[in-house]
């Protein structure tokens, strides 16, 4: 899939933007600070609804403004669609060729993009959280049900963690081991289609790591409060027990303390963990191989190559590296790349692509392929 243009109306920096991109290379230039980023940002928020690197939709919104708008025809199997969002301070409405979404995973299971950001060594030396939003945000894109039993997850356990807060002393036993009951159910959900995730990646991303680094056995392990199991009456079994265990700690702790709302991954080389033995080159390269293989599952699973967004990586990586990813873009794969210096960028690369040069939220220059 590609994005065919965008339209953006109060949106971080941008007043109004009109732009259309090349269906293989794009290359956004400028100094720093002049909305680069923003530019990436926007296509991802498109695509997905929320930001990459703001948890608050506000932010978005160019500053004095009370609403932003993007708009942007995106193509898949060469049908274009236009998609659209409109961003208030509370509200956030979606369209796809002008119907109002009232479901987000209707809408975002219908674009992938991944993104290479600067701040993505934090996928490895961060916290947990870091790892399970990817997680959340990669199989929203895969599977449109994800999001809903995620979402159905976090809103049970808000109604169990209330409910343990508000009535320490007096609980309705029936009501709590059914709500109890329920996000059980849901956490098995969530299980089992990270599990079958992590399986998918693990049969690639081996070699993809090898590739890069010549370093075998490499491999990523879902760490969960539970030991997993196929059958779903006994991992239910056995989870219903952890809860048992668990209900004193619950009540003074006064929340939910276990589930997958806490679970993370790790990557390791044989079996020491990159996280605490890897030096920055082979984190780097984890980083790397983890979104090579996402491409790799989103073309194997989906049909479909997604989107790629590179924000200003191309300084950071060394020539091997760099050829790699090079090689992935060279391939029929939308790119679209941020630098502050074109200098940075191969001369072939640079020669196919489309120049953007952005000033201060306005398009300075543009160049087309030749
Ligand atoms: N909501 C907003 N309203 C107006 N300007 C914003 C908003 N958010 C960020 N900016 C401005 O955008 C600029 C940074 O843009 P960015 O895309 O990150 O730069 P770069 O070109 O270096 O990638 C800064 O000048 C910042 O003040
Ligand atoms: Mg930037």
């Amino acid at each position: 899939m590609y994005i065919k243009d965008i339209q953006l109306m109060n949106f971080r920096n941008y007043q109004t933007l009109s732009l259309t991109f090349n269906s293989k290379i794009n290359i956004i230039y400028g100094k720093n600070a002049q909305g680069k980023t923003n530019l990436l940002e926007s296509i991802y928020v498109l695509g997905l609804t929320k930001s990459h690197r703001s948890f608050i939709d506000s932010n978005l919104i160019k500053n004095d403004c009370n609403q932003s708008k993007i708009v942007g025809n995106i193509v898949k199997n060469d049908l274009s669609s236009k998609y659209e969002i409109i961003l208030e301070d509370k509200k956030k409405l979606l369209k796809i060729d002008g119907n109002l979404m009232k479901k987000v995973n209707n809408y975002i299971s219908n674009i992938n993009i991944i993104i290479f950001y600067p701040e993505d060594l934090d996928l490895i030396k961060g916290s947990p959280s870091i790892r399970r939003k990817f997680l959340n945000i990669e199989l929203s894109q895969l599977n449109s049900n994800y999001y809903n039993i995620l979402n159905d997850y976090n809103r049970l356990l808000k109604m169990r963690n209330d409910y343990i807060k508000s009535n320490l002393f007096n609980i309705d036993e029936n009501y709590f081991q059914i709500l109890t009951s329920y996000l059980i159910d849901k956490s098995i959900s969530i299980l089992k289609l990270r599990k079958k995730f992590i399986d998918k990646i693990n049969e690639i991303i081996g070699n993809i790591f090898y590739k890069i680094s010549s370093i075998p056995n490499f491999y990523i392990e879902y760490k969960s409060f539970i030991q997993y199991e196929e059958d779903e009456k006994i991992l239910k079994e056995k989870i219903l027990n952890l809860f048992q265990d668990n209900r004193e700690k619950e009540i003074k702790y006064k929340t939910t303390l276990i589930g997958p709302h806490h679970d993370d991954f790790e990557l390791y080389i044989d079996k020491f963990s990159l996280k605490t033995y890897g030096s920055q080159g082979q984190q780097r390269m984890a980083v790397l191989s983890l979104k090579l293989s996402e491409i790799e599952i989103f073309k194997k699973y989906k049909n479909e190559t997604p989107i790629l967004l590179l924000d200003d990586v191309f300084s950071e990586l060394d020539d091997q590296k760099k050829n790699n990813l090079l090689d992935y873009i060279t391939s029929d794969i939308q790119t679209i790349i941020t630098t502050t210096d074109l200098n940075n960028i191969d001369l072939n690369i640079k020669q196919n692509s489309k120049l953007i040069e952005i000033e201060n939220g306005i398009i300075k220059n543009i160049e087309e392929v030749e």
